[in-house]
């Protein structure tokens, strides 16, 4: 089975991504890590422990860092919902799961300790990846590859040229660029070909309860906007750790803009080779659309015990 590690922000498309490594066969979730993101610290940390009861999966939670490096922190509660994750009442979770330990020297200590390489699955800002690289670079040869969903080859959803995660916490981004560790950016331009449409969302609330549950967050989600179709960013991290078959990728430089006029917080990607620097990451360039999906409800269907 893989070893993972996912480093989260629930945040809607969070929560299918981690349902799907949850629910696979494939993988073993070996740490739940939290990041202020989407929304503040708590929220996305009790949203995490929500979903691991709902689902009844044992895995163990560590809060990290509640803010960006050096920015100040921005929202994306209009997206996901004032909470991270509107639209469904979950029972109150315990704190049964929750590790007294800081995100970052839990990720230490799971990937000191494990036997295989462990493969880091970032889905939010990268402020506890960063931190852990920084502080136990140790850890680095034992990391088999960090796996993120972030930044872009076009356009932004921060800002003009920002993706999301990498605007929140740009600092953080350069940081991973620059480790050396193996890193593969799965980037806006694919999330956005994930999308699920209206008929989707409809199959998925038949599904199961799981499923159920996931169309009323899908309801909430990006100021409700269930018609024109969801984009399942996050859970493209997870498609390229399973199915990496589904996509187009090359080596490339990657670095991370942090004073441009108009484009900090772009993740500048070089295909061209103009600066001409080593390749320091793979870069998703094309999803195959039709199989995502099909990957996407199997998966789905799949979320029961
Ligand atoms: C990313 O930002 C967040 O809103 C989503 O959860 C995803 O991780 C997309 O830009
Ligand atoms: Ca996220």
């Amino acid at each position: 089975k893989k070893q993972i590690i996912i480093d989260t922000d629930p945040g809607i498309d969070d929560a299918v991504a981690l349902a799907i490594a949850l629910y696979s066969d494939e993988v073993e979730v070996k740490l739940i890590t939290t990041v202020a993101g989407n929304v503040g610290l708590e929220y996305v940390t009790q949203n995490t422990l929500k979903l691991l009861q709902f689902f009844n999966k044992d895995v163990p939670v560590a809060k990290g860092l509640d803010a960006p490096l050096i920015k100040e922190i921005i929202n994306a509660g209009a997206i996901h919902g004032e909470t991270g994750m509107e639209g469904y009442t979950f029972e109150e979770p315990t704190d049964r799961l929750l590790l007294k330990e800081h995100a970052v020297n839990a990720m230490r200590e799971t990937i000191l300790t494990s036997q295989e390489p462990i493969t880091i699955i970032g889905i939010g800002p990268l402020t506890n990846i960063a931190m852990l690289l920084k502080m136990y670079p140790e850890t680095q040869s034992n990391i088999k590859e960090i796996i993120f969903m972030g930044g872009s080859l076009t356009r932004g959803n921060s800002g003009v040229m920002s993706e999301y995660n990498i605007d929140f916490d740009p600092e953080a981004a350069k940081i991973v660029f620059d480790s050396g560790v193996p890193i593969v950016m799965v980037g806006l331009d694919l999330g956005l070909k994930a999308l699920i449409l209206l008929e989707d969302s409809m199959k998925i609330k038949e599904m199961n309860k799981i499923g159920d549950m996931f169309y009323h967050l899908f309801k909430r989600y990006r100021g409700g906007s269930m018609h024109t179709g969801l984009t399942m960013y996050d859970s493209t991290a997870i498609a390229y750790l399973l199915r990496p078959d589904l996509f187009e990728v090359v080596e490339t430089f990657i670095d991370v803009e942090l004073n441009g006029t108009y484009t900090t917080g772009a993740t500048i990607v070089d295909l061209k080779g103009f600066l001409k620097k080593e390749a320091n990451a793979t870069v998703c360039l094309d999803i195959n659309q039709e199989a995502f999906k099909k990957w996407f409800l199997t998966s789905i269907e799949h979320c029961t015990e």
